[in-house]
């Protein structure tokens, strides 16, 4: 059902929508697009030809570093966050990564519950790491891969 593709100069604008819809602090335009342009690794999954989710991550030497997931919201909880995260996971070994990092909201539990399916372990909390309108701390989580 679900194909898991590179994502495409084209996509960026679909990407940004399911940014902006998914996350309460979204990235600005500017950082998404030049994320993009930076050299992250952005993978999209599609249903049928629709794009409906997008994953970023940079690989710098053995680290790979998730910064960004997100599933158009009629799509969750059916595995498209799963075919992301796996593909990140195969693509971060290829690239040479040993470890693979991400930061997430403590009040995500979803999220969280997402990453521990896939066995990411909680390593530390930075307090008052997300400021403004939401603001919450952050979990550091990581998984050996
Ligand atoms: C996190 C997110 C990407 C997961 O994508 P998804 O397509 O819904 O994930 P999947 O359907 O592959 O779910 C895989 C597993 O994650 C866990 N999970 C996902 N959503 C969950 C939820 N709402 N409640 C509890 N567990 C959940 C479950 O263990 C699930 O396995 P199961 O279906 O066997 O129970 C999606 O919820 C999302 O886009 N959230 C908003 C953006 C966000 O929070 N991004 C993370 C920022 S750090």
């Amino acid at each position: 059902m679900f194909k898991i593709a590179l994502m495409d100069q084209s996509d960026l604008e679909n990407a940004y929508k399911i940014e902006q819809e998914s996350n309460p602090t979204p990235w600005s335009r500017n950082n998404f697009f030049s994320s993009f342009d930076v050299g992250h690794h952005s993978l999209i999954c599609k249903a049928n030809k629709e794009l409906i989710g997008f994953i970023v991550f940079s690989v710098i030497k053995n680290e790979s570093h998730l910064l960004n997931v997100a599933v158009i919201e009629k799509w969750r909880k059916k595995g498209a966050g799963s075919l992301l995260i796996e593909s990140l996971i195969k693509q971060s070994k290829v690239l040479g990564a040993k470890k693979v990092f991400l930061e997430v909201r403590s009040k995500n539990l979803n999220a969280i519950k997402f990453y521990e399916k896939y066995n990411f372990v909680k390593d530390a909390i930075r307090a008052n790491y997300y400021p403004g309108e939401y603001p919450d701390d952050a979990v550091l989580m990581s998984l050996d891969i």
